[in-house]
């Protein structure tokens, strides 16, 4: 493997190792603010894209934490990474309301 890929592996690994204490879980509040976006959003509907996030997005690289980018950041990166990872279209939704709602501090 390149020198690039084994340091995208080697970032991948760690935040593997770290990614899941920091990965914040969704409160009552966060399922509040997405539900101006996705009316039938749910602390339950947030946990499973966090869930989805953390199964279909850490096998190439870190998980990058949802404040590190904003909405719009978030939905342009999912275009492109929904199909490198093969998402259905109920995986990238559940993904998307976790980001974008948890992306705003
Ligand atoms: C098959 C491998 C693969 C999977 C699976 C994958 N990604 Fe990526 N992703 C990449 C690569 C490679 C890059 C960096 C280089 C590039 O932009 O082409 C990247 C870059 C990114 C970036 C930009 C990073 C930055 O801040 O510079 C974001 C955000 C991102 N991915 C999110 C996701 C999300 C969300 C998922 C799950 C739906 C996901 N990725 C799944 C390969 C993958």
């Amino acid at each position: 493997m390149s020198a690039r890929r084994y340091r995208l592996w080697q970032l991948g690994m760690v935040s593997i190792v770290s990614g899941c204490v920091s990965l914040p879980h969704p409160t009552n509040a966060d399922a509040e603010r997405a539900r101006s976006l996705w009316p039938s959003a749910s602390v339950a509907s947030l946990e499973s894209g966090r869930t989805a996030y953390a199964a279909r997005c850490a096998s190439c690289h870190a998980l990058y934490p949802p404040q590190r980018h904003t909405p719009q950041e978030w939905r342009k990166a999912l275009t492109e990474m929904a199909e490198r990872a093969h998402l259905t279209s109920a995986e990238r939704e559940a993904i998307e309301e976790f980001l974008v709602t948890m992306s705003v501090p």
